[in-house]
């Protein structure tokens, strides 16, 4: 939540700052600010509401050159999201200004020992406190990173933190606990960002910091202290994707772009993933075969949409690997005393790295002996770093806030770690795992020619748009597949939308069904189980109800036309796989629906890409 940026160079830092926030905006988007050091003194404009406000002050009031410069795009904590309270925020005798990431949770008691020294304070923002007390340190006369250190010291919760001084034009000093900040290495020039993107239009190098550190860019280089003062290193490395990865390509909204890119994402997603003998083979395991051999429960633990991707994949592992498997909200994890020990693998699945909820579950689940791997898409992120093993799911950026081939490539993952395991306990025959893994690799072309429907679907979104309720309908893998079409619709078009496991349909919820109601169907394969007869009888039942029926249906599956008021039809694929292609529609539908009502696609109201507060 909240993107920062910092830049010391030979460019025109403003332009530098606010080309990076743009990039960083969906991060959060109630308010932006920026703040320069020019001929001695700041410089600061901020506004409420999106960048584009803010570039709107800038026009009317223009700034100084400079070559120095922070910016912050912010999804608001403490206090209201107007002027006052968007960052930057200075110190009483503007001398230095400073811009904040996260949650400074001993703020009250901070902001009483200023104020009682009769220090005005402007804002109701915690930030505000640690722009205070950095201005006193370095008015006492020493630098700025020293400064830093004893301010970070007084300080409690997660932040990131990134400040410059009006009477040192030639540094940008941050620090970082619990919250993003990554270090861009550029040519006589410097950068700071909550990711990458902030500056991948300048360098594709970067460098990765540890918890606890404070960074100081000039533009001849980079250093690091840890909090208790001794040198650090942070670990360099080179950015996979560069500049057009982070466009829109000719859509209209990020989200839009991300779903077609879905065939790609899923095809990097398993590259490189056997050996010449045909074995799997994942990079970065870090964990023995005996270390696996010895796992006797699984426990994952994930946010949103990337809770729903855990659901499908404890199906996946339990049938291939026999191994028992718990789904849980990383955020009620930790709070309910879950039993754990060396023998429980824990997965983290994250697409961005950051999520805090997920972040202090893993870090639980590591003191009590447990090993930790995590699912993420993010390069650099903290989870990964903090986990014993990870696997990259290669999505390229997500910029749309609302998830899309985040999902379909973490499913990807899923599925290759519940293979893996197979393999190293056994669990599944050689030719078995070769022929999923054969599957896998149709999904790609599967996708796309879901997407090559994505006319009709859009055509469907539009006859919606004045719905007000969407039900979802699935069972078994297909289920998490209801529930993440619920969200999508939730989240973009802001309309009621749930989505219920099929069954459970008798148990309460029927009881919402009335003349007209739209109900989606995720109807599962045939040939397995019972399971689709059972959704059969269930979309009959809301039928019979009133409810217009619209089914996601494999090719050549008749039975359902009768009770369907609209078919959407679906490759042919197994059961376990479906998710991979039966989301589509439903991504497709969300980002339709949420265009027609006017609403904005990439940046829904009230959330943020990255939660980095619990
Ligand atoms: O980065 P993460 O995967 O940890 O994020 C988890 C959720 O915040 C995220 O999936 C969220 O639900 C999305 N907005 C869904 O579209």
């Amino acid at each position: 939540m909240c993107g920062i940026v910092g830049y010391v160079g030979h460019r025109q830092a403003q332009d530098v700052v606010i080309e990076g926030l743009r990039r960083l905006e969906y991060r959060g988007y109630d308010s932006a600010g920026i703040a320069l050091v020019a001929d001695g003194a700041l410089a600061t404009q901020k506004r409420a509401g999106k960048l584009a406000n803010l570039e709107k002050a800038i026009a009317d009031h223009p700034l100084p050159a400079s070559d120095i410069g922070i910016g912050h795009t912010r999804w608001a904590t403490h206090g209201a999201p107007n002027d006052v309270n968007a960052h930057p925020h200075t110190g009483g005798s503007r001398r230095v200004a400073l811009v904040h990431n996260g949650i400074i949770e001993n703020f009250a008691e901070l902001r009483a020992r200023i104020e009682a020294d009769d220090h005005v304070m402007l804002s109701e923002t915690d930030t505000e406190v640690a722009a205070q007390l950095l201005e006193l340190q370095v008015e006492s006369g020493i630098d700025l990173a020293t400064a830093m250190l004893r301010v970070v010291r007084q300080l409690e919760g997660a932040f990131t933190l990134v400040a410059v001084d009006a009477d040192d034009p030639t540094r940008v000093v941050a620090a970082r606990r619990n919250s993003p900040l990554v270090v861009g290495i550029g040519e006589g020039e410097n950068f700071l960002g909550s990711d990458v993107a902030a500056f991948i239009e300048h360098t594709r190098e970067a460098m990765e910091l540890d918890q606890d550190q404070v960074v100081t860019i000039t533009p001849e280089g980079v250093s690091v202290l840890n909090f208790d003062g001794t040198p650090a290193e942070g670990r360099r490395y080179h950015v996979d994707w560069d500049l057009s990865a982070a466009e829109k390509d000719g859509h209209d909204w990020f989200m839009r772009k991300e779903i077609h890119e879905q065939p790609r994402a899923v095809a990097d997603s398993l590259l490189g993933r056997r050996t010449a003998e045909g074995h799997l083979h994942l990079d970065e395991m870090r964990l023995s075969d005996q270390e696996l051999r010895d796992v006797d429960k699984i426990i994952i633990i994930a946010a949103g949409t990337s809770f729903y991707a855990g659901m499908v994949a404890k199906y996946a592992i339990e049938h291939w690997c026999r191994i028992p498997v718990e789904v849980e909200l990383s955020s009620e994890f930790r709070y309910r005393d879950p039993i754990l020990d060396y023998s429980t693998l824990v997965v983290a699945i994250s697409q961005s790295g950051e999520t805090a909820d997920t972040l202090q579950a893993i870090r639980h689940a590591r003191t009590q002996r447990s090993k930790v791997l995590a699912i993420c898409n993010t390069n650099g992120s903290t989870i990964p770093r903090e986990s014993d093993a990870v696997i990259y799911t290669h999505a390229g950026p997500e910029i749309g806030v609302a998830s899309t081939k985040g999902f379909l490539t973490q499913l990807v993952a899923c599925y290759l770690l519940a293979l893996y395991l197979a393999q190293v306990k056994g669990t599944r025959y050689g030719d078995e795992i070769d022929q999923v893994m054969a599957q896998l690799e149709e999904m790609p072309a599967h996708i796309q020619r879901v997407l090559d429907d994505a006319p009709a679907i859009y055509e469907m979104a539009r006859e919606h748009v004045d719905t007000r309720s969407v039900l979802f309908l699935g069972r078994h893998a297909g289920y998490p597949v209801a529930l993440e079409g619920a969200l999508k619709l939730k989240e973009l078009a802001y309309i009621h939308a749930e989505g219920f496991a099929a069954g459970e349909l008798k148990h309460g919820p029927i009881a919402l069904v009335e003349a007209g109601l739209p109900v989606l169907c995720v109807v599962p394969p045939a040939g397995r189980d019972q399971l689709r007869d059972k959704m059969v009888s269930g979309i009959q039942e809301v039928r019979a109800r009133g409810a217009r029926t619209i089914c996601l249906v494999e090719d050549g599956d008749d039975a359902i036309t009768p009770y369907a008021d609209r078919i959407v039809r679906l490759p042919r694929v197994p059961v376990l796989l479906q998710p991979l292609v039966a989301v589509v529609p439903l991504q497709l539908f969300a980002c339709e629906l949420a265009t027609e009502m006017g609403h904005d696609v990439d940046q829904p109201r009230n959330l943020a890409k990255s939660v980095t507060v619990e």
